[in-house]
Parts: C-alpha cells; structure tokens; sequence
C-alpha cells in the first residue's frame, strides 16, 4: 500500500496507548483479534514455553513497540520492535521520517545459498580427499536432497553445491572442510543443513577413507547478503559531510566500528526478536562478515557530496519466515502479519533497512546534540522509578531531573537517588 501510511503515521507517538492500537487497526496493520490478545497481554500459560525450552519457571516479558515512518522500496510499513533500551523506537521513526522527507530506501538481497561444514580434522591426504569429493559431488549433492531436502527441493530449494576447503594446521599438515551451500527457501534453514551435513558424514567417511570429526552450520554466511541504500537529496550539507566523516571513522577504527555496528543491530535485533529469528545467529554473521577482512570493520558506509548523503549496508541477515519460533509463537507470526511479510529475504531487507535508518538516527545525534539529549530525556523515567520513586513521586523527581539535564546535560543515577531524598524531606 505505497504512500497510503502517511497521514496515519502524523502524531502516533503522541496518541494513548488504546488510541495507538485503534489506529494500527486502521492501517490494517493489526486485526481487532490481535488487539484484544496484546490487551490480555500476550501468550497465556505455559504449554508455549514448554514447547520452547527446558527448565521452565515463567516468561521474561519484554515492551513491544512499533517504529512508524518507514518507506521501504516505495512500500509503507509499521515494524514490530521487542527491546527493552530507550529512544531505540523513538529514534528509528524519527529518523526514517526525515529519510521519506528527504529521500529513498532500497534495498535487495545477493545469493541465496546458507553454509554447513563438515570437518576432517586432521587429512591423512588432502588431494585424494579433495578429487574424490569432487568426483562424487553431483551423486552427494543428489542423495541429499533426496534423502533429507526433498521438502526444500519442492519448494525450489535444496543443496546447490559442495566444495572442499584446506585449512593448514601450522604442524605441516592438514584440516579439510567440506562446505556445503543449501537454498533454504523461506526457512532460516539452521536444522535442514545441519541434518544434511550429518547425513553426508557416512558417505563422505565411505568414499575417502576419513574420520568425519564435527558437522555444523556456519553463520558466516558471505553467500548470502542483505543489502539496504539511502539516498537523502537536499539536507544541510554540514550534517551530511559530519555523517560522513563518522562513518569513516567506523570504517578505519575498530574501536569505533564495533560500536557503530552495535547501533546497527539496534534496528535489527529488535525486529529478529518480535518475528521470532534467532538473533544470536545474526548477531554472529553480522559481526564475522564485518572482520572478514583480517580487521574488524563497519557494516555500514556513508558518503557526502553536498547536499547528498549516500548510505550503504551489506551483511548477512539470515532469517525465516517459515518454521520454527515463527510458526509458534502468536506475537511472532502477529509480527510478521503487522509488516505484511511474504518471504525470509524481504524480511531480512527490512531488518538491513531498519539497521541503516538506525545508524543514521546515531551517527546524526553524535555529530550534533550528543548521544545524550535523545537517550537520557527518555531515561530520566527509568532513573526516577529505579531510585525508588512511588506514585506521584516519580513524575516530580522525573521533572527535577530535566532540570538538572537541562542545567548541566548530566544526569546519573545519583541525582536521582538525591532528587527523591529532597523530595521525601520536603514533605515532610
Ligand atoms: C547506543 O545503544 C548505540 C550508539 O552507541 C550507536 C553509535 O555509537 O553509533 C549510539
């Protein structure tokens, strides 16, 4: 629905937290059903969680927001985010709201190949190894789809390819890993690969000659990458060249790569979290792909001419919109629904999206106001009810505290603790 989110998104921020539910129904972007199972507060029971894990005593409840504003590839959306840090929401729709006044996102995906391993971890002979793989690879590949990808073959899916790695030991001898590249469709396809690399052990073992020693996805996946672009046309070109500046200082400083890359995730965890992905897995693709070169680096890229300021990320962002978490968790697959999702790679897309509209809201702060102003406004609240604050001493120690931000633009957990003692006193 191109454009038709506009006059729905003025104000959200602003409205009660019914008003905001009556309005995402308007945007049909939550159903009257969902609505009153968020009201109710979610997942009742525990028969999910028992499903999900061992050991279970409870849920840990974390808030679930929706970012507005986003225009991806022409297309309006409202997007889950379940986090728990301050100004994280607040900052991605602002932020995309001054990317759809000023510009464009595109974004597109490249491969579609996830990786299994399959290690020998010591090879008596590499070569042998190597040509009798390559030999027998199109037979491999074959009893693999038919034996454990059939499904994925359906769907159009399946293993597309094998090749051996040598990894030298530094004792003069050698490590041999075969990769394996699946197409998992609209699965993230953690399960599939590994079934599959497990299944080729006995073959493997029966064709070479070799120990198989360990079978196992990898998350480095450089075979399929994610790719989101901002094109802002028009913007002060002092905040453009600033922008640019810092993000060439995430690109040369591994100290500050790591920390512009966490801003990054900042977008895209919280989305893989309200879907139901598994967010450690992108947590490690991301962070493996940006030291890939031998030097830990940026995953994302922006350039200044002018008034131009062009932005770029590209990592692997391996998602699923099929199975697992996905299929069984309501407030996942309401996730899912809110952004009308129809495939892994146009979720993945969206999460880049969000990521690179996220390090532009970051690196736009740093360059102007300070991290500061944005983030601890915001957790002046959390201070005032973490220092003790009860009914309506939370909202006067909150006040308090403004002022001192205001006053000194600093705030600590102390000026709170300080603010409700004074209060308290003067009360008395
Ligand atoms: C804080 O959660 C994220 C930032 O540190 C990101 C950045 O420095 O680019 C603000």
């Amino acid at each position: 629905m191109p454009g038709t989110f506009s006059f729905l998104f003025s104000g959200f921020s602003k409205l009660s937290h019914a008003d905001r539910l009556a309005r995402l129904i308007q945007m049909g972007a939550l159903s009257p059903s969902d609505v009153d199972y968020l009201n109710q507060g979610g997942v009742q029971g525990f028969e999910l969680a028992e499903n999900l894990i061992e050991n279970v005593i409870g849920y840990f409840q974390m808030p679930l927001g929706v970012a507005t504003q986003f225009r991806i590839n022409g297309v309006d959306y409202v997007i889950p985010m379940a986090v728990e840090e301050t100004s994280i929401v607040a900052a991605a729709s602002k932020t995309a709201k001054w990317v759809r006044e000023n510009g464009t996102i595109q974004t597109q995906t490249l491969g579609d190949e996830i990786i299994g391993q399959i290690q020998v971890a010591k090879v008596k002979d590499f070569a042998s190894f190597e040509s009798r793989i390559l030999e027998n690879r199109d037979d491999l590949i074959q009893q693999a789809n038919a034996e454990v990808a059939i499904g994925m073959v359906e769907r159009g899916g399946g293993v597309q390819d094998l090749y051996v790695r040598r990894i030298p030991r530094g004792d003069g001898s050698d490590m041999a890993v075969v990769h394996v590249l699946l197409n998992a469709c609209d699965a993230m396809g953690a399960n599939l690969i590994n079934q599959v690399c497990e299944f080729l052990k006995t073959p493997i073992e029966a064709l070479t000659g070799e120990r198989v020693t360990m079978c196992i996805l990898s998350n480095l996946v450089d075979t399929k990458l994610t790719i989101a672009r901002i094109s802002l046309k028009g913007i002060d070109p002092q905040i453009a060249h600033d922008i640019a500046e810092a993000s060439l200082f995430a690109q040369l400083d591994p100290y500050r790569a790591a920390t512009n890359n966490k801003g990054v995730l900042n977008g895209i965890d919280p989305i893989a979290i309200a879907t139901g992905n598994d967010w450690r897995a992108i947590e490690a693709g991301i962070h493996a792909f940006a030291a890939r070169s031998g030097r830990y680096r940026s995953v994302t890229k922006w350039t200044s001419n002018g008034d131009e300021l062009h932005g770029e990320f590209i990592a692997p962002v391996i998602v699923g919109t099929v199975g697992g978490v996905t299929k069984l968790h309501p407030t996942a697959k309401m996730g899912l629904d809110m952004m009308g999702i129809q495939s892994a790679n146009q979720l993945a897309q969206i999460m880049a999206a969000v990521g690179l509209v996220q390090n532009l809201g970051a690196l736009r702060a740093l360059t102007s106001v300070g991290i500061i102003e944005g983030h601890m406004k915001l957790h002046i609240k959390n201070l005032a009810i973490g220092a003790g604050a009860i009914g309506d001493e939370a909202l006067l120690v909150q006040k308090r505290l403004e002022k001192i931000l205001l006053n000194t633009r600093r705030i600590s957990m102390r000026n709170a603790v300080d603010a409700l003692r004074d209060l308290r006193e003067s009360r008395r």
